[in-house]
């Protein structure tokens, strides 16, 4: 498949101010503080808390855009709108210029942890992202291309036990290409991942960029890892003019020059990250950046 645009469109998701569960955090308000219709059909009723607010943002296909912001400013609540695990409150989404309804086989998602199967080899897990009604021969044509591209061929018959961080971290990678996706949606894909192997991954995630082109839309809390990876870097944030509880909002958007692959320590790259920081609220100038990459986790300070 094709990469494939995304557009959001004012998109708005509240949960219930009890926390997560319920009917799948479901009991939502809607508008400015209105009972939504869920609402109004489920015949529930309660305080709603507001996590993303008003999110317009278009994304071109094959761009790699990064989402950075503070822990539970609600990142992983936006990727599952646009990967269709869940459904926005108000506003839509749109792949390609349709719009997006539940969960989409144009869309496939990878998370921090590698989420395989202990029970299946690294090559039965890669196979579980085939599309449904693969014929035999034509999958296992497609599993030993993605394992040529993320470079466990030698892995095929181990099971996940059996294997890196890193190796199960490309085998997750591989199960979510293996239905040639026009979107990737990558929550913080590297984030378990040591200094070194996570660098690694970067440059396997541009090799797989550019021989299997998707839009893509990762989440990282690291700042060098957003800049060396993505055309834009979005910050997502309260907006502090706003009452407290209003949602996070798109608070900035960088373009990030040149192509890839980038050079690390490209001066260029070096403002735009303090620019990031700052926008993170934390100051690059007193706290010396720990080699080979920052990682901001803005739940610890
Ligand atoms: N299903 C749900 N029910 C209730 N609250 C939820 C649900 N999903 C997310 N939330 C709340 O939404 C807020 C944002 O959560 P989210 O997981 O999107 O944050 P995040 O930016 O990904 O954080 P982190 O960087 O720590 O992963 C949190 O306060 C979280 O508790
Ligand atoms: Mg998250």
């Amino acid at each position: 498949m094709p990469a494939l645009s995304v557009t959001l469109a004012g998109v708005s998701r509240s949960f219930a101010a009890s926390g997560r569960g319920g009917a799948s955090g479901r009991l939502a308000a809607s508008g400015r503080g209105a009972a939504s219709g869920r609402d109004a059909a489920s015949g529930r009723g309660g305080a709603t808390r507001r996590v993303l607010t008003n999110i317009d943002l278009d994304i071109r296909a094959g761009e790699i855009v990064a989402l950075i912001g503070a822990s539970g400013s609600g990142k992983s609540t936006l990727l599952r709108q646009v990967s269709g695990l869940d459904t926005p409150d108000v506003g839509s989404i749109q792949i390609d210029g349709t719009p997006l309804v539940g969960i989409d086989q144009r869309c496939a998602i990878a998370f921090q942890e590698p989420r395989l199967l202990p029970w299946r080899t690294i090559e039965s897990n890669i196979a579980l992202g085939l599309p449904r009604g693969t014929p035999k021969a034509d999958g296992a044509v497609r599993v030993g291309e993605l394992l040529h591209l993320v470079e466990l061929e030698g892995a095929r018959e181990l099971k996940p036990s059996q294997v890196s961080g890193g190796m199960a971290q490309r085998a997750s990678l591989a199960r979510a290409l293996a239905r040639g996706p026009g979107v990737l949606v990558l929550d913080e894909p590297f984030g378990a991942l040591d200094a070194l192997t996570r660098l690694t991954m970067q440059d396997l995630l541009l090799e797989v960029h550019s021989a299997e082109p998707a839009t893509i839309l990762l989440v990282t809390h690291d700042v060098d890892e957003a800049l060396y990876l993505s055309d834009r870097v979005v910050l997502l944030g309260d907006d502090p003019e706003a009452p407290q509880g209003s949602g996070s909002g798109i608070r900035r958007i960088l373009s990030v020059p040149g192509s890839r692959p980038r050079d690390r320590a490209d001066a260029t790259l070096a403002l735009l990250r303090a620019e990031l920081l700052d926008g993170l609220g934390v100051s690059s100038h007193h706290r010396p950046a720990p080699s080979p990459s920052t990682t901001v986790r803005l739940d610890s300070f």
